[in-house]
């Protein structure tokens, strides 16, 4: 399906574009290296754009990214010495 007439982008293009980063209708002309003509095509690049950051954010919400160890991590010690409180 044809989304930009006046480029010849189709869905799969602009989905490429969506895939590679882009995040607007703008980036998604920037990466195909065009430039909005009439913009008929912008309300529903920015709706798919919308809905790949919809899904990109559902996805990271289900595999969030783990937090790396730091580098320095067997420097401290599996157990800390526990101190005594002195009692009066
Ligand atoms: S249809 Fe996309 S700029 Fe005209």
């Amino acid at each position: 399906m044809y989304v930009c007439i006046c480029h010849a982008l189709n869905d799969k293009k602009v989905k490429a574009a969506l895939d590679k980063g882009a995040t607007n209708p703008a980036s998604v002309f920037r990466h195909h290296q065009c430039q909005v003509k009439c913009g008929k095509c912008v309300p529903m690049m920015r709706s798919m754009a919308a809905e790949h950051q919809a899904v990109l954010a559902q996805q990271a919400a289900c595999h969030p990214t783990p937090v790396p160890e730091p580098a320095n991590a067997d420097a401290v010690p599996a157990a800390l010495p526990v101190y005594a409180v002195a009692a009066e």
